[in-house]
């Protein structure tokens, strides 16, 4: 199957998935709700989601025994970039082609379909550990509490990045902590998807290892796209606003390196990324495509 064709695919299972989480009911929070399922159905690409089943599927094939921990990812991807369009952290009006969840309903509403997200994020994965604990299989649930561990770990991480990422606005930073704020507030979740994609379809701690530093640099690379993007992307196709990033004066790759140089730093990690996928055989072959496609891509 064509890579992109493979990507559609994933696309809509990770879609019908999450809608399973969707709350339609009548209820007194019923715009709440809405405001959650404003954001976590709006179209995202679902990388991190797909980055843990594929990853599982190197491994094992039953990859619907990764969606819980594949779907939480999600909802903490969204919780955080409805929290990073907020008005005191980017204060931007339009993410996925629509006015940000903040503009569609209102701060308040913004602020806690934020939580909402991150914490039914929590609910998804404890589920998923009482079901296994309950049905006895010890051997899984030990995979996934170290799972629920590095989850918990990463989203810390990226909330610290972006911390960083906000409080050094118009400051001139060195290059290792440019590097430091890329690995977290984006490495950090792209990371866990691969590592938790390994851990939960029982990889070996080599092959987790290898994967690890493959998953290093497809976070930084996304990030310094997502930089390039934010430069000389085309807000029609991203659905987000181009030149945010020079606005509010963020230390970013473009900023420090210029766009050519942040052309060549991703080239090269690219290109590293791609080494460290050699030893696995053809199953690796979706993750080679999405590799490039971090690249090439233009939303
Ligand atoms: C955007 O991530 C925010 C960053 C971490 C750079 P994505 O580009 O993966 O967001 P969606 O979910 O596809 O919109
Ligand atoms: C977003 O980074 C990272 C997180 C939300 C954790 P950016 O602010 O650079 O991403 P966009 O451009 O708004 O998607
Ligand atoms: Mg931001
Ligand atoms: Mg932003």
């Amino acid at each position: 199957m064509e890579f992109k064709e493979e990507l559609k695919n994933y696309q809509s299972i990770v879609n019908k998935e999450l809608e399973k989480y969707v709350r339609k009911e009548e209820c007194f929070e019923k715009l709440l709700n809405n405001s959650v399922e404003y954001s976590l159905m709006a179209g995202g690409k679902r990388l991190r989601a797909i980055l843990v089943i594929d990853t599982y599927r190197l491994f094992k094939q039953d990859y619907e025994t990764s969606f819980s921990f594949s779907m939480a990812l999600e909802m903490v991807h969204n919780f955080s970039l409805i929290h990073d369009d907020l008005p005191e952290i980017d204060n931007d009006d339009l993410r996925h082609g629509k006015p940000t969840n903040h503009k569609a309903f209102n701060h308040a509403t913004a602020l806690l379909a934020g939580d909402a997200l991150f914490n039914q994020a929590y609910i998804t994965i404890s589920n998923e550990m009482n079901k296994q604990a309950k049905n006895k299989n010890y051997d899984l649930l030990e995979k996934e509490v170290r799972a629920f561990n590095e989850f918990s770990i990463a989203t810390d991480r990226m909330i610290a990045g972006e911390y960083l990422d906000t409080e050094l606005e118009g400051k001139q930073i060195s290059k290792e902590l440019l590097q430091y704020i890329h690995e977290n507030k984006t490495g950090a979740l792209l990371k866990l998807s691969i590592r938790m994609g390994a851990i939960l379809a029982g990889a070996s701690e080599k092959d987790i290892e290898v994967l690890s530093k493959f998953a290093d640099k497809i976070g930084l690379a996304f990030q310094i796209k997502d930089d390039i993007l934010s430069e000389e992307g085309d807000q029609e196709i991203m659905g987000k606003p181009v030149g945010n990033d020079k606005e509010l004066e963020k230390c970013t790759y473009v900023s420090y390196y210029g766009l050519d140089g942040a052309k060549q730093e991703l080239n090269k990690i690219i290109e590293e990324a791609l080494e460290d996928l050699k030893q696995f055989n053809e199953k690796a072959e979706f993750l080679r495509g999405l590799t490039v496609y971090i690249r090439d891509r233009n939303k």
